[in-house]
């Protein structure tokens, strides 16, 4: 495939981390520079950076960005002081598994040279973090070229939240799936939903798609049923922030009403997703912690009040869809199709 990113959302610059402040989006593209754990923590939080693989990654140079103002002591005490950073970092947001993941990844690093001297433990995590990131870009093509068999002549796709370049190293996950199908001359249009209540789809999902010149057209979440009753939908295609072993998957809010919707109108439902997204430790989606965000978000739209004062808001910022409901999995090892917690013990064992 021919395809040149036309931004990196995170980038690696010596001794800091640089983001696309991804709030600023789309109005502005505002760069902002990293150096503290605190920090990264910080981007997190406030969805700076965001996107299952991408706060992975930054997790994961956060990691080493704490390390770095840790003393030059013993292995254990280091050890010890890099776990509490990564449980700090890991609190930021609870439900995406590559978060920590990506910060076990590290401290496994560091656990396998415990005999060298902490100033080298930290090259090794920074080593780690990098291979993470480069690991994540590799991985994300092949899941887009392992879904272009999924999409049929002249498709019509509908995607949720925003799974692109934003949200991870490069290419993205269900993003890749419709670059890969644009360039291969398969692509009739992408349906956006815009994805209340923070419109990852309508505010950095239409930028990425703009960016990349593929066709779309902007529609509310709700429009989603009616689209597929007028037959405008052919498939549906979502990333993941954890997926268990038995299939069920954690994603952006308003996904399993989309997945219901797909098995109404016999239409396939498919989530795209890299290995770090596959928790195998959990046995079904009861057991993932879902994010309750701020009431504001829903109280309010952009600055202004829609709801009256003191009204009570739930605002869980994911919904776990059921197995059942998903036709298969996009993975960069191939398409998982049910049983999901065989198939995925086979590819990734
Ligand atoms: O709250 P967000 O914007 O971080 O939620 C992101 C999503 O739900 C994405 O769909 C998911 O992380 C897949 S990213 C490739």
């Amino acid at each position: 495939m021919n395809f040149t990113a036309p931004f990196q959302s995170i980038t690696w610059n010596q001794n800091h981390l640089t983001i696309i402040d991804q709030t600023f989006l789309p109005e502005r593209e505002v760069y902002i520079d990293l150096n503290t754990s605190g920090q990264v923590w910080e981007a997190i939080k406030k969805l700076r950076v965001r996107g299952a693989p991408a706060i992975g990654i930054a997790g994961a140079y956060g990691l080493c960005l704490g390390m770095e103002q840790l003393p030059d002591s013993s292995f254990q005490s280091f050890y010890r002081e890099s776990e509490r950073i990564a449980e700090y970092l890991n609190s930021s947001r609870p439900t995406a598994v590559n978060l920590s993941w990506a910060l076990n990844r590290i401290l496994t690093s560091i656990f396998a040279e415990k005999d060298r001297p902490v100033t080298q433990l930290k090259k090794v995590a920074l080593e780690t973090a990098i291979t993470i990131h480069d690991e994540d870009r590799r991985l994300c093509k092949t899941i887009g070229e392992n879904g272009l068999d999924l999409v049929s002549d002249n498709a019509q796709i509908l995607t949720h939240c925003n799974t692109g370049g934003l949200a991870t190293g490069e290419y993205g996950t269900a993003f890749s799936v419709i670059l890969h199908a644009h360039q291969a001359g398969k692509l009739k249009k992408v349906w956006v939903d815009e994805t209340r209540p923070l419109l990852q789809g309508a505010r950095l999902t239409t930028w990425e798609l703009q960016k990349a010149e593929i066709p779309f057209t902007l529609n509310i979440d709700s429009a989603a049923a009616f689209l597929m009753q007028q037959g405008k939908v052919d498939m549906v295609i979502t990333g993941a922030d954890r997926i268990t072993r038995n299939g069920d998957t954690a994603n952006k809010i308003g996904t399993y009403h989309l997945a219901v919707l797909a098995n109404a109108h016999n239409i396939p439902f498919y989530v795209a997703a890299p290995y770090s997204t596959i928790d195998m430790e959990l046995a079904t989606g009861k057991e993932i912690v879902i994010e309750e965000r701020d009431e504001d978000e829903v109280t309010h739209f952009g600055n202004k009040r829609t709801a009256p004062k003191k009204v009570d808001v739930y605002n869980p910022a994911f919904d776990i869809t059921p197995h059942k409901l998903i036709t298969a999995i996009i993975t960069e090892k191939g398409i998982v199709r049910p049983d999901y917690e065989k198939n995925f013990k086979s590819l990734f064992s």
